[in-house]
C-alpha cells in the first residue's frame, strides 16, 4: 500500500528542546529510550462506531449510484444492530487498544507493507529527487557524497544523543519514534511476511556504512576509533579506494535480487545465505547505517524530462543495464548520487514515512552548504564484501534482472514543475494550500475521466504514540461540486468560487479529524482485522462493492513539504490509477506523478498538464472573481 508520507504540513517551529539529556556523542545507543516526551503523547483513540459509519456513507456519496448507496445504507444497518457484530468488534478493538501502546501500527506495519508480497522498489518505496549538481565527474561525484555522508552523520548525532527537535502539528507534539527507525535498519524478506530488524538499538551499534559502486559493496568505517565521524576528506579518500578499486562493472548485480516479489526474493535469499560467506557480506549490508550508490550517469535528456528520469532512477534505478543492480532495495535508506550529478535518495517505507526523511535531507542540505576542509590522517582500505555466485544465484539474479526491466519500462513518471505561484496564491485568498491543490488534483482528473474517484491522501498519526498515517479522503460531495461547476459554462465565477470555498473547507475539516485519529480509513481496516482475528465471517460491509470501489484508490496522493527545492516520488497503488507527491513551495510546486504504461487509460504527463491547467484556471477563477468584486 502506498500510502505515503504525512501531509499535513509539520511545522518545524521547533524548538530544540532537548527531551533527554545530552549524553557524549558515541556509537551506542541506550536499549530503552526513557524519554519524557514520548511517554506524554496521547494513545491513538478508537473512534466512536457510529461516527465512523456515519463518515463512510458521506464518503460514498459522490462515488456511488443511489441504488448502490441504498444497498450499503442497508448492510451497515445490519452491521449497527445494537448488541450486534458492530459493537462486539468495537469492544475487542477497544479492548486492544487499552492493552497496546497503539492498537494500530503493528497491524498497520504489516497490513500495508511485511504482507505485501510486491516488489517494494516502485510499489512501495518512495524516492527523493534532488535538483541537478553541478557536478559532472567522478571527483565531483565522490565530493558530494563526501559531504553528504558527514551530513547524514551530522544529523545521527542528533538521533544517538536524543536531542532531535521535537516537531509540533497544530500546536501539539509529534511521537519522534520514526526517526529512530531510519538508520541502521533493513527490512528482511520471509516466505510470507518480511521483517525489519533495526541495528541501532543493539549493545553495539554499528560503525559503517555501504558504499555500492558498480554492482560492487564495500563496507566504509565512518568513525575513528576515538569515536569521532570521520571528516570529508576522509571520506573521499575512502571513496576514492572504493571507485578505484570498482571499476570493472563486469560483476553479477546481486543487489537486483533485493528488486523482486517478496516470495520469489525470500526463497532466493534462503539460498544466497546459505553461503557463508554471501551471509556475512548480506548481514554487513542489512547492519550498516545507510547505504550510498555510487550511480553510473544515465543516458542524457532533455532538461524538461531530466526531473523525470531522476525520479524514476530514484524509484527504480532505470532497469539491469542502468543502475537497478546498484542498490539493496530492502535498505531503509539508500543515498544515491550520479556520477552525472544526479542526486537523491530511495527508502524502503515499512519503518517510517516521508516526513522523518525529508527533514533528514533538510538537515544534510543545510549542513553541505557549510562544510569545511579539514586535515587528514590516512585510513586503510574499505573492504569489498565478497558474493560467492552459485548457478542457482546466478539463475535467480537473471531472472530479477527480467522483472526489473518489466517493472522499469511500466513505470511512466512525470515530474512536474509549476512555477507559475506556490502556496503563497492560495494564502493570498486565505485557502489552505494543501486543499487547493488537491482540489486541483480533482479538477485535472474529473476533466480527464469525466468522473471523481477515491481519493487517498496522506495523514500524519504521530499526535498519538507511535502513530503512524491515516487516510484524509480528498474526493467529497463538495469536491465534486466545485469540479462540476468549473466544467459549467452556465455557472457564474462567484459561485465556482464560493464552491471552491466549500470544498477546501471540507478538506481542511477531514484533515483536522484525520489528525486528531477520527479519519475512517484505519478504524475500518482495525474492525475487519479484528473480525479475522476473531474467526468469525467477514461482516458483509467488506464484503460490499462499495468497500471494494472505496479502497480502489485511483489517486494515491501526499504532500510531502520540504525546505529543499526536491520532490518526493511513488508508484501508483492500483494498476489504474496516479502516484501524486507534492511539495509546495512559496512561490512554485514541484510535483511528481506516476502511473503505469501497461494501464491504457492512465499517462502521467496528461495528467500532469491536466494538473498544470487546472491550477492556473483556479488561480484565473480566484483573481477574476476578486477583481470583479473591487
Ligand atoms: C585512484 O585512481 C586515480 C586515477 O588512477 C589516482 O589518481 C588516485 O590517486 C587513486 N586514488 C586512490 C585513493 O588510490
Ligand atoms: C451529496 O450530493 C448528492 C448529489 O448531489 C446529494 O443528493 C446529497 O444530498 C449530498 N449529500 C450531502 C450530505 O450534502
Amino acid at each position: 500500500i502506498y500510502p505515503i508520507v504525512a501531509t499535513t504540513r509539520v511545522s518545524i517551529l521547533g524548538l530544540v528542546k532537548p527531551y533527554h539529556l545530552v549524553k557524549p556523542v558515541s556509537v551506542t545507543i541506550l536499549p530503552e529510550r526513557s524519554s519524557h516526551h514520548q511517554d506524554n503523547l496521547p494513545k491513538l483513540p478508537v473512534p466512536p462506531l457510529r461516527q465512523t459509519f456515519e463518515r463512510y456513507l458521506l464518503m460514498l456519496e459522490p462515488l456511488l449510484s443511489e441504488e448502490e448507496l441504498d444497498h450499503t445504507r442497508k448492510l451497515v444497518k445490519e452491521f449497527l444492530i445494537p448488541g450486534g457484530v458492530g459493537d462486539r468488534l468495537q469492544r475487542s478493538l477497544e479492548r486492544r487498544a487499552s492493552n497496546k501502546g497503539n492498537w494500530l501500527t503493528e497491524w498497520w506495519m504489516q497490513s500495508a507493507y511485511l504482507d505485501s508480497r510486491m516488489p517494494v522498489a516502485v510499489y512501495s518505496s518512495p524516492g527523493v529527487a534532488l535538483p541537478r549538481m553541478t557536478f559532472q565527474d567522478r571527483q565531483g561525484q565522490m565530493r558530494f557524497a563526501a559531504k553528504l555522508i558527514a551530513g547524514v552523520l551530522d544529523f545521527k548525532k542528533m538521533i544517538d544523543s536524543e536531542t532531535l527537535p521535537i516537531e509540533y502539528l497544530g500546536g501539539k507534539p509529534l511521537c519522534m519514534d520514526q526517526y529512530y527507525q531510519i538508520l541502521s535498519s533493513c527490512r528482511i524478506p520471509g516466505p510470507k511476511r518480511d521483517t525489519v530488524v533495526n541495528h541501532a538499538v543493539g549493545k553495539v551499534a554499528p560503525t559503517h556504512i555501504t558504499v555500492v559502486h558498480n554492482f560492487q559493496f564495500f563496507v566504509l568505517d565512518v568513525y575513528n576509533s576515538d569515536g569521532s565521524p570521520l571528516t570529508v576528506d576522509q571520506i573521499y579518500m575512502q571513496l576514492e579506494k572504493v571507485w578505484n578499486s570498482s571499476l570493472q562493472s563486469n560483476k553479477e548485480p546481486i543487489g537486483i535480487l533485493t528488486s523482486q516479489h517478496r516470495n520469489t526474493w525470500g526463497k532466493a535469499y534462503n539460498n544466497l545465505i546459505k553461503d557463508k560467506t554471501n551471509k556475512e557480506s548480506v548481514r554487513a549490508i542489512q547492519k550498516s547505517i545507510f547505504t550510498v550508490c555510487l550511480d553510473a550517469p544515465m543516458p542524457q535528456m532533455s532538461e524538461q524530462r531530466y526531473q523525470s528520469r531522476v525520479a524514476a532512477q530514484m524509484l527504480h534505478g532505470g532497469g539491469s543495464r542502468w543502475n537497478s543492480g546498484n542498490r539493496w532495495f530492502d535498505k531503509t535508506l539508500q543515498f544515491i548520487v550520479g556520477e552525472d550529478g544526479t542526486c537523491g535518495l530511495v527508502y524502503e517505507h515499512a519503518p517510517a514515512e516521508g516526513p522523518p526523511i525529508v527533514f533528514l535531507v533538510d538537515h544534510v542540505v543545510e549542513y553541505m552548504m557549510e562544510v569545511v576542509r579539514t586535515p587528514m590522517t590516512p585510513l586503510p582500505m574499505p573492504p569489498k564484501l565478497r558474493f560467492n555466485i552459485t548457478p542457482e544465484v546466478k539463475k535467480d539474479i537473471e531472472s530479477a534482472k527480467q522483472n526489473m526491466n518489466i517493472m522499469s519500462h511500466d513505470l511512466d513518471v512525470n515530474v512536474v514543475f509549476f512555477s507559475d505561484y506556490g502556496r503563497n496564491v492560495p494564502r493570498a485568498h486565505k485557502l489552505s494550500p494543501d486543499a487547493f491543490i488537491q482540489m486541483a488534483l480533482q479538477l485535472a482528473y474529473f476533466r480527464m475521466y469525466k468522473m471523481c474517484c477515491s481519493t487517498y491522501e496522506s495523514a500524519s498519526l504521530r499526535m498519538f504514540a507511535l502513530g503512524r498515517t491515516d487516510t484524509i479522503r480528498s474526493c467529497s460531495n463538495e469536491s465534486l461540486n466545485f469540479v462540476q461547476a468549473m466544467e459549467d459554462p452556465a455557472k457564474p465565477n462567484a459561485e465556482k468560487v464560493f464552491l471552491l470555498d466549500k470544498a477546501c473547507q471540507a478538506h481542511r475539516e477531514y484533515t483536522h479529524m484525520a489528525i486528531h485519529g477520527q479519519a475512517i480509513d484505519r478504524h475500518l481496516l482495525g474492525l475487519k482485522l479484528q473480525a479475522i482475528e476473531e474467526l468469525t465471517s467477514m461482516p458483509e460491509i467488506f464484503m460490499d462493492t462499495a468497500y471494494a470501489v472505496a479502497e480502489h484508490f485511483h489517486l494515491s496522493t501526499s504532500q510531502a513539504g520540504a525546505k529543499t527545492d526536491c520532490v518526493m516520488c511513488f508508484g501508483p497503488m492500483v494498476p489504474d490509477g496516479y502516484g501524486v507527491c507534492y511539495n509546495p513551495m512559496t512561490d512554485h510546486i514541484n510535483i511528481a506523478i506516476t502511473a503505469f504504461n501497461s494501464c491504457e487509460e492512465t499517462h502521467a504527463a496528461n495528467f500532469g498538464r491536466g494538473v498544470k491547467k487546472a491550477l492556473r484556471d483556479m488561480r484565473s477563477l480566484l483573481e477574476e472573481t476578486a477583481n470583479a468584486k473591487q
